[in-house]
């Protein structure tokens, strides 16, 4: 099963990508989540994907694609996927697309998770996220038990640097200019289902289970 996950920054992609591979058993690709880890690492492709991040501006294409293709080349991949934040571009489709045709292999579903700007943004600005393992938290819909600690790994949560008001603004508009041509690329090829990002977590993800 090969899936992708698509919407603007804060629709609950990485949300949902953690229930989803919990039940299907397939491996979680995020793009962000590489940067961010390269970042953390301070490796060269984390300093060059920074300088792209902090802005709100999307990584070159031919960097993410090269990532992207290489993480979904590995063996873990070979029986299913999940995407999350890949392809973000035409670009990125197209080489996608072509990676798996060669492999005699193609996308399954690509679920598309709708939300109003307005709520994306005070999502965001609600979101804490832990440095460690990742997990998602919101201060106001979906805090951890304990205030500020991660329910997994005890450590302290932060906030994304690019999750500043200034920068989200800029992520939701290349959003809309850049990635939402998508939902017509992938309408044409007949792969898409819209998904209501506005219900709770738990009743997203029923209805995402039942059109897998
Ligand atoms: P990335 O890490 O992919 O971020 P994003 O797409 O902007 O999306 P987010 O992770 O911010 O949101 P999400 O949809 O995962 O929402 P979440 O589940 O956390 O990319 C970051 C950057 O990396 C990009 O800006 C770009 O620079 C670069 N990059 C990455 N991939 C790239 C690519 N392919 N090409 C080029 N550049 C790339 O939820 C958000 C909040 O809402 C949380 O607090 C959560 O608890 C809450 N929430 C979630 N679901 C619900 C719900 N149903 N009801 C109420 N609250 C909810
Ligand atoms: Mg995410």
């Amino acid at each position: 099963m090969n899936l992708i996950l698509l919407g603007p920054p804060g629709a609950g992609k990485g949300t949902q990508a953690t229930r989803i591979v919990e039940k299907y058993k397939v491996p979680h690709i995020s793009t962000g989540d590489i940067f961010r880890e390269n970042i953390k690492n301070n490796t060269p492709l984390g300093q060059k994907a920074q300088e792209y991040m902090n802005k709100g501006e999307l990584v070159p294409d031919q960097l993410v694609v090269d990532i992207a293709l290489d993480r979904l080349g590995k063996d873990d991949c070979k029986n299913g996927f999940l995407l999350d934040g890949f392809p973000r571009t035409v670009f990125q489709a197209d080489a996608l697309d072509k990676f798996l045709k060669d492999k005699g292999k193609g996308i399954d579903l690509v679920i598309n998770i709708e939300v109003e700007d307005k709520m994306l943004i005070e999502r965001l600005d609600a979101r804490r996220v832990c440095p460690t393992c990742a997990a998602t938290y919101n201060v106001i819909g979906m805090p951890p038990k304990k205030e500020g600690i991660c329910d997994k790994c005890n450590d302290t949560l932060i906030q994304r640097k690019d999750d500043k008001k200034e920068t989200v603004g800029n992520r939701i508009k290349v959003y809309h200019e850049q990635t939402s041509p998508l939902i017509d690329y992938y309408k044409e090829k007949g792969l898409i289902k819209d998904f209501d990002g506005m219900i709770g977590a738990d009743a997203l993800f029923d209805e995402i289970v039942k059109a897998i």
